[in-house]
């Protein structure tokens, strides 16, 4: 299982955004869109072994919203970063009247958390990686196939939620020298990650990397 995890600190937890101003009034909500799509869509076909985590801490809790995207669950997730917004936009407004999760569409699991506490209890969860531009390179071989990663969104995370990944055991780890989108950095996991595995989790093996066999 490959597991994401994003802190964001823009979006509107109320939903109250309209879809027509996702990078403005949305908070950036377009670019937790892009990390939803490239977390899971892969060319005709979806990563069912791949977990996604965002937790929406711009307003502090009880609004605070975890949201949890369940690979082998998910339906209604299309190509495009507006229907994305879209599934995002209404499970934050339905998870509103509730004081537990609820899943508000098949596989997107919705409900108020403390969004540092809740932190801590997935870098203890496993082995963790934290992606910062600051991180010692992330080696060839390196990424573990059980991990969690941890991203800021557009921002880099909070003082408290650095003070909180300094003090785990999260290795951290940069991708490259170059300041990357959330949503590409996914990407390159995602691609170094396949490579170590030689295949790709969650795809049926004739669409796998490795069933490309050179008979010359
Ligand atoms: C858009 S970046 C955050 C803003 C960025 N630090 C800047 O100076 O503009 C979003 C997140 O992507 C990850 N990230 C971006 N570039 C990275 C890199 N080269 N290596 C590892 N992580 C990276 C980090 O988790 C970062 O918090």
């Amino acid at each position: 299982m490959r597991r994401f995890l994003i802190l964001s600190h823009r979006v509107p937890v109320s939903g109250a955004f309209s879809l027509n101003d996702l990078a403005g009034g949305g908070g950036r909500v377009d670019e937790i869109a892009r990390c939803v799509s490239t977390a899971f869509l892969v060319s005709n076909d979806l990563r069912r072994d791949t977990e996604l985590t965002v937790l929406f801490a711009q307003a502090p809790p009880p609004a605070a919203r975890r949201m949890h995207f369940v690979g082998e669950r998910i339906r209604h997730l299309n190509p495009d970063e507006r229907s994305t917004a879209a599934l995002i936009k209404n499970a934050l407004v339905r998870s509103i009247p509730f004081d537990h999760p609820i899943e508000a569409s098949p596989g997107l699991f919705v409900g108020p958390t403390d969004p540092l506490p809740e932190l801590a209890r997935a870098l203890a969860s496993g082995p963790a990686y934290w992606l910062t531009e600051s991180g010692a390179p992330l080696g060839v071989d390196e990424p573990a196939p059980d991990a969690t990663v941890v991203l800021g969104d557009v921002d880099d995370p909070r003082p408290e939620e650095v003070e909180l990944l300094e003090r785990s055991d999260a290795r951290k780890r940069s991708l490259g020298p170059i300041s990357l989108r959330a949503s590409q950095c996914i990407d390159v996991w995602h691609n170094r990650a396949d490579l170590v595995a030689g295949g790709a989790p969650g795809l049926p093996p004739e669409r796998s990397p490795t069933a490309v066999v050179r008979t010359d």
